[in-house]
């Protein structure tokens, strides 16, 4: 096991070395996709040179093909901690969540209910809420608290009931950085019979996901924002699945892994996703302290390595942000809690326009993004829908050097009437 080393670190990822007009670029654009660990490329490669071709025939590559895809799947369902029969790649988050929208509302009834959180991004929102429409189902909202930037836990109680059929909430907040407890909330529905849905596309690409101890009934990530390719990856227990008529084509297969893919899947998406879990396996490996061989153990491994470095870039930002008076931040500040959130940071600069602020980032080649994020309901609580927020994340890759230099970009532009 070595000490963490940034250079190791970002070679393993080949766009970081890339430069336009000799500038370097520098990524703080995570929390909208990663950049793509070079073990996921090579997969990629080799799902699309090597063994091109569908699976379930008898000749090489389709056979290869088949192969493959049950070791992507093998190792999705380690990193996620559930069995393979229990994992779906899909085209991305959203789209799967519609899907499992449709499936799911079949036998709603006028008068249940469904509690959806305002923090989530709308993917986890907008096809509940359809669905909902579709069967004359109430929606019911579990709030945030502006001033702590949590959920408010204390209404669960209030909110959950004997109609509740679906409870959905996120693991981590696109906008606000926040970390869930979502044990918590997916306990609280359990407990009533409900479907409970978590959104962890943004913890996982963080921390090691553990839908076992989450202990709910559906959970979504999306490869491209831990290291891989586009794609969606849904976990579903395997006793609510039983109970779903799949949304299929007739001669389509009825079992896992086809049973809810709607059409021929991407396999070099398959592929490259399992890629990105080497990635993490081989950090767990070269600064971690893996507790076994598994797959599992040296990803997990990995990300405690991974976390502690970010930890590190986190507090060093916010300690700058701080200093900064004109920077409202809207998340977690205090330095004692920076174990509840991930390093996402959404801001306003006072006197400046958001877009005027990345705009000067972008003339540095520093990738920052402005807008709201899809954080639909999040944005409309903070009065933030129109005017948006300059977000700025960091994941692995990033370097203290290049946290320092995203805060002197800030304190320009407040110097800069
Ligand atoms: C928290 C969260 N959920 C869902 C999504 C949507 O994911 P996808 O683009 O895979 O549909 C995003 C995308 O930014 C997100 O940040």
């Amino acid at each position: 096991m070595l000490t963490w080393n940034d250079a190791e670190v970002r070679a393993a990822f080949p766009a970081l070395a890339l430069r336009d007009d000799g500038l370097p670029r520098l990524y703080a654009d995570a929390p909208g996709g990663t950049q793509v660990a070079g073990q996921c490329l090579d997969r990629m490669r080799q799902a699309m040179v090597e063994q091109c071709a569908n699976e379930g025939g008898l000749f090489l590559t389709t056979q290869r093909t088949s192969d493959w895809m049950l070791v992507a799947h093998q190792a999705a369902a380690d990193f996620l901690n559930c069995d393979q029969d229990e994992v779906i790649f899909g085209l991305n988050t959203t789209s799967l969540l519609f899907h499992f929208s449709h499936m799911l509302s079949r036998d709603w009834q006028p008068g249940d209910e469904i509690v959806l959180s305002r923090m989530d991004h709308d993917a986890n929102v907008g096809p509940w809420i359809i669905a909902a429409e579709e069967r004359g189902v109430t929606v019911r909202w579990l709030d945030v608290d502006p001033q702590t930037f949590q959920y408010r836990y204390d209404t669960l109680d209030t909110l959950i009931g004997p109609r509740t059929r679906l409870v959905a909430c996120n693991h981590a907040s696109n906008f606000l950085g926040t970390i869930s407890d979502v044990g918590r909330i997916v306990a609280a529905g359990r407990a009533v019979g409900a479907v409970t849905v978590v959104d962890a596309v943004q913890s996982a690409p963080h921390f090691p996901i553990d839908v076992r101890a989450i202990d709910c009934d559906i959970l979504v990530s999306s490869p491209y924002k831990y290291f891989g390719p586009h794609a969606g990856l849904l976990y579903v227990r395997q006793d609510l699945d039983r109970r779903l008529k799949p949304l299929k084509i007739r001669p389509a297969s009825d079992t896992m892994p086809y049973r809810h893919a709607p059409g021929t899947p991407s396999f070099e998406a398959q592929l490259g996703t399992y890629g990105a879990f080497e990635h993490l396996g081989w950090l767990g490996d070269r600064f971690g302290a893996p507790t076994g061989d598994s797959l599992r153990a040296r990803m997990v491994a990995g990300f405690a390595a991974a976390t502690a470095h970010e930890t590190k870039l986190a507090l060093c930002f916010m300690e700058g942000l701080a200093a900064i008076p004109e920077i409202r931040l809207y998340g977690i500040s205090d330095p004692t809690q920076v174990h509840l959130r991930v390093p996402t940071f959404s801001m306003t600069v006072a006197g400046h326009s958001v877009e005027a602020v990345t705009r000067v980032f972008a003339a540095q080649n520093i990738y920052v993004w402005d807008g709201s994020f899809y954080a639909y309901e999040l944005a409309g609580l903070l009065g933030l829908r129109e005017q948006g927020v300059v977000r700025i994340g960091f994941a692995h890759y990033n370097t203290l050097d290049e946290v320092e230099t995203i805060l002197e970009v800030l304190r320009g532009v407040v110097r800069t009437p």
